[in-house]
């Protein structure tokens, strides 16, 4: 556990799960991680989660973006610091947004470099494989802990044609296992395996040194991540990995239809919602 220079002033000190505690947990007690965009979750999640993903899965979830390409390091350094001043306890990592980082490891380091120093977050994610590796160990060797994310990258999808499970042919599998090797030799702390074959992810998990942590992949995987609105019911149509653990989407509509209901017929605001006068001194 560390403290870091960006925590709200006053209130207990922080002690937040660090990089090599993540990095020890391979093999070990699953890595519980979820998806936060937001002050308000991040109190939520932050006694219960060991890692936060601020993802570039935002611009779909909280913009209406039809994929990520659209997201801009300006967008996700905002939402980093609204879950940095809710999350007190768990690792926050933030991803890198599509054009960021790829034209060259130099590039990558002054923006995520900017990603740390204007939040406070600890870590950052970027998607690719063995193209990736020159990258991770360049932030690595600097200062900059990277997570690494392999399988089905959502930044690819134009090349890709759409958003697919990988790995579901085993002539896929050399090419997948070598990201996962390329990954964890360049010196990422993690990697994310997302909609990949089941035992390709168990067999990338069993080979790799570092946690692998699924979605949509398997439970042999070093921990799990979904996207906290998904779980939360708030998704109209999840993609098929994810499990359902609330219906928010219900009670938020049926909770704002009470609501429009009262103001209609004039029972809000009651006795109970308004102010009244102060007593007159004696
Ligand atoms: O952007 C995101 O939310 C992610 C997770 C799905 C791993 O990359």
């Amino acid at each position: 556990m560390s403290t870091t220079p960006h925590e709200p002033a006053g209130g207990p000190p922080v002690k937040r799960v660090t990089v090599p505690e993540i990095r020890a947990r391979k093999g070990g007690t699953p890595i519980v991680c979820l998806t936060c965009y937001h002050a308000h979750t991040a109190r939520l999640l932050d006694r219960h989660v060991d890692l936060m993903l601020v993802g570039d899965s935002l611009g779909m979830v909280m913009h209406g973006m039809e994929t990520t390409l659209g997201v801009s390091l300006d967008l996700m350094i905002l939402h980093a610091k609204a879950v940095m001043r809710g999350a007190h306890r768990a690792l926050v990592v933030v991803d890198m947004p599509f054009g960021t980082y790829e034209e060259s490891p130099s590039i990558a380091f002054r923006n995520a470099a900017r990603v740390i120093h204007e939040t406070g977050a600890t870590a950052v994610k970027l998607e690719g494989g063995a193209r990736m590796a020159e990258t991770i160990a360049y932030l690595s060797a600097r200062g900059i802990p990277v997570m690494a994310h392999i399988g089905l990258t959502p930044q690819m999808i134009n090349v890709m044609g759409g958003f697919r499970t990988q790995g579901r042919d085993e002539a896929d599998w050399p090419a997948i296992e070598a990201d996962a090797r390329a990954v964890s030799d360049a010196g990422a702390f993690a990697v994310v395996v997302e909609g990949t074959a089941e035992p390709l992810a168990a067999r990338i998990t069993a080979s790799v040194a570092i946690p692998t942590i699924g979605i949509g992949a398997s439970p042999a995987c070093d921990g799990q991540i979904l996207v906290t609105e998904d779980l939360l019911g708030l998704n109209p149509s999840p993609p098929k990995f994810v499990k359902q653990y609330a219906r928010l989407g219900g009670e938020i509509e049926a909770a704002v239809a009470a609501y429009a209901e009262e103001v209609r017929s004039r029972a809000f605001p009651g006795p109970d919602n308004v102010y009244g006068m102060r007593k007159p001194r004696a």
